[in-house]
């Protein structure tokens, strides 16, 4: 059996609708089938031109010349045809839609009434019952937007010769390619897995599996955070340095072990791991609530860390948390990513910057990793 997938994003491989695609494949190969992947995007596909000389003139040859006639010599022998393509104004890319529209030299021009519908009867008799999957992600958490696009799939295969045989559309998807997320989003891909060994096994994805697919990525309270937080920093990042006033007043580091989380936040540059930072130049500011109300921010710039009291007004990273979570992560109480995921605090800014916390501030501030860290900035 051959499963021929046609991936639609601009982004191809670095794209969202690849992470829901690779795993269904990789299932479908599981369960014996051969796979082959296209992503449009790499090949040349002009517009259709609406001339219809595919359907006249020259039957089932197109007046373009590009790389779609090997595309549709694939279909005509594919036994599941899966169109993968990330949501655009509530329908397929451009790309994908020229792919599509390019498909009607398989069609003989003749109107025929076949079921309760009329439709253009295939061109080739040998072409086996085309099987399509369609699989989907949008940016926005609300499963409506692609209503549209179902419709278009469900008329696309609307006749006796197709069937839409599974429909796999994840919203919020924009999370899919984001790397620090790739163990928590490890249930999805499974569950995409899966649904390719039960296309090739069963000829459809089964209730189970298609429930897992259908959930949300993660709490919608957690992916506006995520998602608004991602956004804000990318819009302009270098602008916000530009000529910075140091606002806040230089907090000195503590000299023991402390149990305030200001005297926690003092000695994160006493961690601070200049490896794990190469050039990085970023403010990460600490907006406390609960029992130790404050305002805090650490600037690294230059392999240097240093921490201040007070709000900076261009802060990569906002950490909004009451202080007995900041000290509880601190202490290595409670994992930070997981934390978050509960919504035990919230961030601003720029989320890789939140994962890479770990590795630029290995351990627990202590007043024991000073020498260290001295001897390190000399
Ligand atoms: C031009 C354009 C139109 C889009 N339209 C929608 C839309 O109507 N609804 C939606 O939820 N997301 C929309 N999105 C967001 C994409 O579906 C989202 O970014 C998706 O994850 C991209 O997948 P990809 O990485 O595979 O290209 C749009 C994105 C672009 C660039």
């Amino acid at each position: 059996m051959k499963v021929l997938a046609f991936n639609g994003s601009p982004r191809g491989k670095r794209g969202n609708t690849d992470r829901i695609l690779q795993p269904f494949m990789e299932g479908a190969r599981a369960a014996g089938a051969e796979t082959e992947t296209i992503c449009l995007k790499d090949l040349k596909i002009k517009p259709c031109l609406g001339c219809f000389t595919c359907w006249t003139k020259t039957p089932g040859v197109c007046v373009q010349k590009d790389d779609m006639p090997i595309l549709l010599e694939e279909i005509r022998h594919a036994d599941i045809t899966v169109y993968a393509t990330p949501l655009y104004i509530f329908t397929v890319s451009g790309l994908m839609k020229n792919f599509m529209d390019r498909y009607i030299p398989l069609l003989n021009p003749h109107i025929i009434k076949r079921r309760e519908h009329y439709t253009h009867p295939r061109r080739y008799e040998d072409m086996p019952r085309s099987r399509v999957v369609l699989i989907s992600n949008c940016g926005f958490p609300e499963r409506h937007h692609f209503s549209g696009l179902v419709e278009t799939f469900h008329r696309f295969t609307d006749d006796p010769d197709s069937e839409l045989v599974a429909t796999i559309l994840c919203s919020m998807g924009e999370l899919l390619r984001r790397p620090e997320l790739q163990d928590f989003l490890g249930w999805y891909y499974e569950a995409a897995r899966k649904a390719g060994s039960e296309v090739v096994e069963l000829g459809h994805i089964t209730p189970e599996t298609q429930a897992i697919l259908d959930k949300e990525l993660m709490s919608l309270d957690v992916f506006l955070s995520v998602a608004n937080a991602y956004w804000e920093s990318q819009i302009a990042a270098p602008e916000r340095e530009k000529g910075a006033v140091e606002p806040g007043q230089p907090l000195q580091p503590p000299t023991a072990l402390s149990t305030t989380l200001r005297g926690a936040i003092s000695g994160m540059p006493l961690v601070f791991d200049i490896q794990a930072a190469g050039n990085l130049q970023a403010v990460i500011q600490f907006d406390v609530s609960g029992e130790e109300p404050g305002q805090y921010y650490l600037r690294i710039n230059e392999g240097k860390c240093s921490a201040f009291e007070g709000k900076h007004p261009g802060p990569t990273l906002t950490i909004h948390t009451p202080s007995e979570v900041w000290m509880a992560i601190s202490r290595g109480e409670l994992d930070g990513a997981q934390a978050m995921m509960q919504g035990s605090y919230t961030i601003d800014g720029d989320l890789n910057l939140l994962i890479r916390l770990k590795d630029l501030f290995p351990g627990v501030p202590a007043a024991s990793g000073a020498d260290k860290q001295i001897q390190k900035e000399k």
